[in-house]
């Protein structure tokens, strides 16, 4: 094991450290669902951009910092961690062409395309070339293509930001179960190898799948390991009241 290991009840399991260090023998996952960390400008010396080929990382505070992780590493990593039989969805935003980059980074790997889906976050972020408020989920598989549970979805998806989450960058965890519930049943393995403060950890404890996740920094991990905790007791208790 790569890291600190939190285990709260069966079938839960967060980890923190580099998911690139971490040997994944035992782990073939029907869904990885995943928001890595990727570069969100075309380079420049103003606070938020970043020059070279590095891909945008966000410190304890949510101030952008630079780290080493390519979108091939990230392919690689999904393709690794996925089941020969897998749905796969991985965000990426127009920012810096990053749908197109990750896109090309799977096909290179291997992993086949059925489609993109948006989440439209609301408030767009200003941009000089047009007000940016959607970010892309790229839909892919491996083996044999299967038909989503639900196949009136829509691309487009309006779920309100996320409050709940220090994280700089949280995805809702609505969008997180809604996901979930496109391409798994009760029971299935939902991993994430770029977990940040546990958004997608939340919605498989809510869904009542498995879950495995991975963190680099630790206190996103801390952070993920509390919101998990709390949806345990949450489900607990609904289950209590309800019996
Ligand atoms: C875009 S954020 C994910 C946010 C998450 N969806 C949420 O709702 O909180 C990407 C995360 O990947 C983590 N990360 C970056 N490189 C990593 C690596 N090599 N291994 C594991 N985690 C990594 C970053 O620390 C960051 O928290």
């Amino acid at each position: 094991m790569i890291g600190t290991v939190y285990k709260p009840i069966q079938g839960i399991t967060l980890v923190c450290g580099d998911v690139r260090n971490f040997d994944a023998v035992d782990i073939q996952a029907p869904a990885v669902i995943t928001d890595p960390p990727y570069k969100l400008t075309q380079g420049g010396k103003r606070k938020g951009h970043f020059s070279g080929g590095k891909m945008a990382n966000y410190d304890n505070n949510g101030r952008p910092v630079t780290c080493d992780i390519t979108w091939t590493e990230v392919m690689r990593v999904v393709d690794t961690l996925a089941a020969k039989q897998s749905d796969i969805f991985v965000m990426a935003s127009a920012a810096n062409e990053n749908v197109f980059k990750a896109h090309a980074a799977a096909k290179a790997q291997g992993l086949r395309y059925h489609n993109n889906f948006q989440w439209d976050k609301g408030t767009p972020t200003r941009n000089r070339w047009g007000m940016r408020h959607l970010e892309d989920i790229l839909y892919l598989y491996k083996g044999k293509a299967v038909k989503l549970r639900n196949c009136g979805q829509k691309q487009l998806i309006d779920i309100p930001r996320c409050k709940e989450s220090q994280h700089p960058t949280p995805k809702p965890v609505d969008l997180m179960r809604l996901l979930i519930t496109l391409v798994t049943s009760p029971g299935d393995l939902v991993v994430d190898p770029f977990m940040g403060g546990g958004s997608c950890a939340v919605a498989a404890v809510l869904e009542g799948r498995d879950f495995m996740g991975f963190e680099l920094e630790p206190e996103h991990f801390d952070e993920a390991c509390e919101r998990v905790q709390a949806a345990i007791i949450d489900m607990a208790f609904k289950q209590r009241v309800a019996v």
